[in-house]
């Protein structure tokens, strides 16, 4: 049985051994912004799940772009040092290639870590000043962000430019804009965040001219090869907000931006919004953006079981398929795909005694 999901991929200039991604997944455990052990540990475990490509957590272009305390940035020195130690060492050990998540966090940022809240930070734990494309909180009890400026949104871009070049010299495979959850990016593409009247609110065209900004800025600087893209939302799940058919458009706007691929989530501009809970909920509208806006997609979103997962990248649905929680229940998830779905993932030399050598034997005697 030859199976879809553990068929190679080229994307862009990188070769992939299967189609399965390690979503992005903030840990808030950094210091300043610096990778550190936990980073090591989470990493080289996801390095070794079977997955050809793991993208590290959203990392921030400046320290009031985080979401919390505990978030990676990537905007001094110490924390490409760190972060280049951590991957370095994360690569050597396992088996998958690494992307990374560039992110600001916009409304969303001065944030408690989930496991303390996940509400706004306090008086008493260092809030710091957030910035939106509208004065408007992500929810109450949220700060009022101030309103970028054009002069905010040159620095904000610059920093996504420095933030990219140092992700290119610790020698990422992959760079991944985000431009979903509500964070800064997206918050400008919504009618529901962004209320500007300026040129850069209104129609969605106005909507996108910072993102696109953005892609275009950190494109110039990105060689050829090394796959491009951007995390974007499929639908707001809310009346008067981004739809799956803007979805479409804001996938082939930043096709023309020269975006190697798109990976469709949701939801997250405000708070109080719910996601769909049925497995795989994006996956129709990745699936009409991989044929309207003719771009290598992926998807995320509840796709837990193998052969879901297997449905999706054969029916040609996405061309990757990412998951996240699933990789924190089992870190060998793609492992066990491939047992499940008649394939084979490539182990390290150490762990080379377990998987079809351990089964074999196993089955034959049961
Ligand atoms: C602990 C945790 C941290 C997350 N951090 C990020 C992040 O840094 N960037 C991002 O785009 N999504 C983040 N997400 C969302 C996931 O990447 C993913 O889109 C979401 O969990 C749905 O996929 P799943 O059903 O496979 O978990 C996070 C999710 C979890 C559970």
């Amino acid at each position: 049985m030859s199976s879809a999901l553990f068929s190679p991929y080229k994307l862009a200039g990188l070769e992939l051994a299967n189609r399965i991604v390690v979503s992005p997944m903030c840990q808030y455990s950094a210091d300043d912004g610096c990778a550190n052990d936990w980073h090591l540990m989470h990493l080289g475990m996801l390095a070794n799940s079977g997955a050809a490509l793991v993208i590290v957590e959203a990392t921030h272009v400046e320290r009031h772009g985080r979401i919390t305390h505990g978030c990676l940035g990537l905007y001094s020195d110490d924390n490409e040092a760190a972060l280049a130690r951590v991957v370095h060492s994360a690569r050597r050990a396992g088996t998958a290639k690494f992307g990374i998540q560039i992110a600001h966090s916009g409304r969303k940022g001065s944030a408690q870590k989930p496991w303390e809240g996940a509400g706004p930070l306090q008086p008493e734990a260092d809030p710091w000043p957030t910035s939106a494309a509208s004065p408007i909180p992500f929810g109450e009890g949220w700060q009022t962000p101030r309103e970028v400026t054009e002069a905010d949104m040159e620095r904000v871009r610059n920093t996504f430019v420095s933030s990219t070049q140092r992700a290119l010299r610790i020698g990422f495979d992959e760079i991944e804009l985000h431009m979903a959850h509500g964070y800064l990016a997206h918050g400008f593409m919504s009618p529901i965040s962004n209320r500007r009247t300026d040129q850069f609110g209104g129609s969605l065209e106005n909507r996108l001219r910072f993102p696109l900004s953005i892609a275009r800025a950190v494109r110039a600087l990105v060689p050829k090869g090394v796959p491009l893209g951007a995390r974007i939302t499929g639908s707001d799940w809310r009346e008067g907000g981004l739809t799956p058919d803007d979805a479409v458009a804001i996938a082939k706007a930043l096709k023309g931006e020269g975006l190697d691929f798109i990976c469709i989530s949701s939801g997250g501009v405000a708070a109080g919004i719910h996601n769909p809970t049925e497995p795989g909920y994006n996956v129709a509208i990745a699936a009409r953006v991989k044929k309207e806006a003719g771009i290598p997609t992926r998807c995320v979103g509840l796709i837990v079981k193998p052969e879901h997962a297997e449905r999706i990248v054969a029916k040609g649905e996405a061309d990757m398929v990412s998951m996240a929680r699933c990789f924190l229940d089992d870190p060998h998830w793609g492992w066990h795909a491939a047992k499940a779905l008649g394939a084979d993932v490539a182990r390290p030399v150490q762990y080379a005694r377990a998987g079809p050598k351990l089964w074999a034997p196993a089955a034959a005697k049961a």
